[in-house]
């Protein structure tokens, strides 16, 4: 078969890597890709959100399967692009992406079928929600409506924070149209947890959990960025707090979809809260979380290829979802100065220590060759240094050291990846 993948982030990359294993796959090409992908893909330089030129190119390559990783395209209907001209495409319409594409969207969702997440209110209106805060209790969250880069989510520990806030999202619209609406919720405390699934329209198969670390900074200090790295599995989700998950959040959000005619189809991403009253869901991601793709898909023993078409085909029930009992641990590599502002075209060196070396991985986050064929940063993000290990502590210590193997100028990275586990 020939796939074409749409991204070019850490996340792209470990698709692209899982589906390059599969026997089906003859050919691979990824727009608009980066220098690590290059190794298993033919890179085509199509933007992500070109949406016609990308379906061109799909019929003209006769594409078999494409496989959407990244979230903007998704909510802007990408896929609805695909579909009309008959091409086969793994990720939600623009009607189902909506469940990450707008949290007002997810809240009231989640209200309406007794989904446990935060208490909110939703507004439209600056001057109603400043009228909000003289009676709410503080710290207290806000969340633009749409996507805003992951970075649209404030946390206000007092009431004139949270003034500021509201001025930022809805009046200086620091996030462009993202805040042409809302969410005010309740602060929750406890463990988070990613748990990335995949979806055929009616059911729901859960991959392994993972862990993110979000801050830029060691002891969760510092700005949120998109990720800094994660481990597989988290051992703070139990088998106990599996089955309140299944039953009460992952199946009933796939049915509520479907109820509100927007069956969906392709990767949701829960993103929990294991809180004193149980787990609740912060956030709702309609595609492969990135870097939790990076630790969840080294782990995952099926066809990359049979579980998107049985997604596609409604027959998800046919599969049976299999993680190795390795655990996974991902530090990424940024550049200095990362998620605010840092340079980009250094070197990098060191990458091919990585070959063969069984359980061990370098997915590429931001990467690019220069014009001399040398392999650059090219972003925030720009390694993201994967090692297994036969438990979490062995994972740790071996993503440690291997991050040691590659090199650039103004590498940036946080040390205390998996403190948690010392916890467990
Ligand atoms: P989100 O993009 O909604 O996942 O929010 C980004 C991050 O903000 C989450 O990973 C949490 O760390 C934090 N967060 C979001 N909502 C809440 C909440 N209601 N209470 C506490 N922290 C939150
Ligand atoms: N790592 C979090 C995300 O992909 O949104």
């Amino acid at each position: 078969m020939k796939i074409l993948i749409v991204g070019s982030g850490g996340r792209e990359h470990a698709i692209a890597w899982k589906v390059a294993q599969s026997p089906k796959a003859e050919k691979i090409y990824c727009a608009p890709g980066n220098a690590g992908i290059a190794e298993y893909a033919e890179c085509v330089p199509i933007g992500a959100m070109e949406f016609d030129k990308l379906a061109a190119f799909a019929e003209e390559k006769q594409i078999d399967l494409t496989i959407i990783g990244m979230d903007d395209p998704l909510v802007g209907g990408i896929v609805d692009v695909f579909e009309e001209k008959g091409l086969r495409v793994f990720g939600p319409r623009k009607n189902a992406a909506i469940l990450e594409g707008s949290k007002a969207f997810s809240k009231d969702l989640m209200k309406k079928y007794n989904i446990p997440t935060a208490a909110y209110e939703t507004f439209t209106d600056p001057q109603a929600a400043l009228e909000y805060l003289e009676t709410a209790k503080f710290p207290i969250v806000l969340k633009a409506d749409g996507l805003a880069l992951g970075k649209g989510v404030l946390i206000c520990e007092t009431k004139e924070m949270a003034v500021d806030g509201v001025r930022q999202i809805m009046q200086d619209r620091k996030f462009g149209t993202a805040g042409d609406k809302m969410v005010i919720e309740e602060f929750m405390t406890g463990r988070e947890v990613s748990v990335l699934s995949f979806v055929d329209g009616k059911i729901v198969k859960t991959m392994a959990s993972a862990q993110d670390h979000k801050r830029a900074k060691d002891g969760d200090q510092g700005l949120n960025t998109g990720g800094m790295g994660n481990f597989s599995p988290t051992p703070f989700y139990t088998d106990e707090i599996d089955a309140f998950c299944q039953k009460n959040i992952f199946q009933p959000t796939v049915d509520a979809m479907a109820a509100e005619g927007r069956p969906f189809v392709g990767v949701i991403f829960f993103g929990l809260m294991l809180t004193e009253d149980g787990p609740k869901v912060l956030e709702y991601n309609a595609r492969f979380g990135d870097p939790e793709a990076q630790v969840v898909l080294p782990r995952m023993k099926n066809d990359m290829i049979e579980v998107c078409e049985a997604c596609i085909d409604g027959k998800l029930d046919e599969i049976d979802l299999q993680f190795v009992d390795d655990p996974c641990v991902c530090v990424v590599l940024a550049s200095d100065g990362y998620p605010v502002s840092y340079e980009k075209g250094f070197p990098i060196r060191g990458l091919e220590n990585f070959k063969d070396k069984d359980g061990y991985y370098v997915f590429h986050a931001g990467s690019a060759f220069n014009d001399k064929g040398e392999i650059v940063t090219n972003g925030g993000r720009v390694l993201g240094v994967t090692a297994l290990g036969k438990d979490l502590k062995e994972a740790r210590a071996n993503a440690y050291k291997a991050v040691d193997w590659v090199d650039f100028d103004n590498k940036y990275y946080r040390h205390d990846i998996g403190k948690a586990i010392d916890e467990a």
